[in-house]
């Protein structure tokens, strides 16, 4: 850590609570302050000190092409030129919203928003609008963003009851949000038997991938599919990180279930923000103007972005899925066996759960729900990522988040892991 970081990062943490402006970038509870980076390329980043790492945190996702691809920075490029920002009617979020429509049959229309919380947020209150009901279903263990009504944790209690996992989140919101278990279908059913009339949404990420990664069984999916069904509620599938990341249509495509709305974020802006909402035109068409339930959004597609994105999602084809899956697990295989060979096997009871191009470095066995994440996580992570740190290889500095691997994670860059984890 240079005099420089220190520097940087007290004069920020005089500016900024906590030095950060979310949370996950504090480094809390490592050894280490964090670092600031200046620049990115490819798959790596360098500090303000000029020292590169190989990068898996990737900005939490989005850069599925690597640091500043050179085709996106030529169109946004071309976007500066023209403009920013308008407010007003423009062709560039149509071009995004066709192209994605077209490529996601799910869905029929779409509504851009900034990021992954403003369009779960979204999707919330279009569920309630339309269905005249309160409730809503979570799974402990999944992400949603930090909106009030599923910042909310499992209570003590009764299987459902919940908590508020933030000061200032009312126990009235709070208490409208059911919790549940992770492949608990049983106790889905117990919640909605309980409440028949007053469920408007279940709300999963049917790739648990912020908390930990916690992939779920067909039949939990689709009984989730057929409950919501039953008892007249929508199935909200957040695809903020599954999204364009497990295939071009995320895990409503990989497993054929349809939910009745989808989040997007992170990928869907290529790096700049932009989050989504999609859905059947029926329900979409109750938002503002056209319905009652209102929405807004004074930089919402952002011509910027919607630039940004398109041309981060034009390159993703069937192909580039299979050399991310190929790379990905080359990666997973170079860490597996550092592992057990690093110092005499200092790191060989981690292993590690891969899904496409995310994976999740984790002790013992792979947890399937959040209270199988063992509680030993958080120490083990330390010591890993700080040996990492110094090896000039970038993890998300947090032991429950993934790691992404974007396309400019090639050949090359598997070779200079190699390197860097061995020499
Ligand atoms: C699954 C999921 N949903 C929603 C969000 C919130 O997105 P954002 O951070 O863009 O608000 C995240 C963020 O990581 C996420 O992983």
């Amino acid at each position: 850590m240079s005099d420089k970081q220190t520097m940087l990062f007290e004069k920020s943490k005089k500016f900024v609570p906590g030095g950060v402006h979310s949370p996950v970038r504090s480094f809390k509870g490592l050894h280490t302050t964090p670092r600031f980076i200046e620049k990115g390329k490819g798959a790596k980043i360098w500090d303000v000190d000029g020292l590169d790492y190989i990068d898996f945190c990737m900005s939490f996702g989005p850069l599925i092409l690597g640091h500043g691809d050179d085709k996106v920075k030529e169109a946004l490029n071309q976007q500066l030129e023209k403009g920013w920002t308008f407010g007003a009617c423009e062709a560039y979020s149509l071009e995004l919203a066709e192209f994605l429509i077209e490529r996601l049959p799910h869905m029929e229309q779409i509504r851009f928003v900034n990021s992954g919380t403003e369009a779960v947020m979204t999707a919330v209150r279009l569920a309630r609008g339309v269905s005249g009901k309160r409730k809503i279903i979570k799974f402990d263990g999944c992400y949603h963003g930090h909106l009030d009504a599923l910042l909310i944790k499992a209570g003590s209690g009764l299987a459902g009851t919940a908590e508020a996992s933030s000061n200032g989140v009312p126990a009235s919101i709070a208490e409208d949000t059911l919790i549940l278990e992770l492949g608990d279908l049983e106790g889905c059913r117990k919640a909605f038997e309980r409440f028949p009339n007053d469920v408007a949404l279940i709300a999963v990420e049917p790739l648990p991938a912020n908390n930990g990664l916690l992939p779920q069984s067909i039949e939990f999916l689709k009984g989730l599919r057929k409950l919501a069904d039953e008892f007249g509620a929508f199935l909200l599938f957040d695809e903020v990180i599954s999204g364009f990341r497990i295939g071009f249509g995320g895990m409503a495509e990989r497993t054929g279930i349809v939910p009745d709305m989808v989040c997007y974020g992170k990928i869907i802006g290529g790096g700049l923000p932009v989050g989504a909402v999609a859905a059947k035109k029926e329900v979409m068409e109750k938002l503002a103007p056209l319905g009652d339930v209102y929405q807004a959004g004074t930089l919402s597609a952002n011509p910027l972005a919607m630039v940004g994105g398109l041309e981060t999602l034009k390159r993703l084809t069937p192909d580039a899925y299979v050399v991310l899956e190929k790379q990905t697990k080359s990666i997973v295989a170079l860490f597996k066996q550092w592992f057990e060979e690093f110092e005499g096997g200092r790191f060989k009871d981690l292993d590690i759960v891969q899904e496409g191009s995310l994976f999740w470095i984790h002790p013992g066995v792979a947890p399937k729900k959040a209270s199988e994440i063992p509680e030993d996580l958080g120490p083990k992570f330390k010591d890993l990522f700080e040996v990492l740190l110094n090896k000039g290889i970038y993890l998300a500095p947090n032991a429950y988040e993934v790691s992404f691997v974007s396309l400019a994670h090639d050949e090359a860059i598997l070779e200079e892991l190699k390197k860097r984890l061995w020499g």
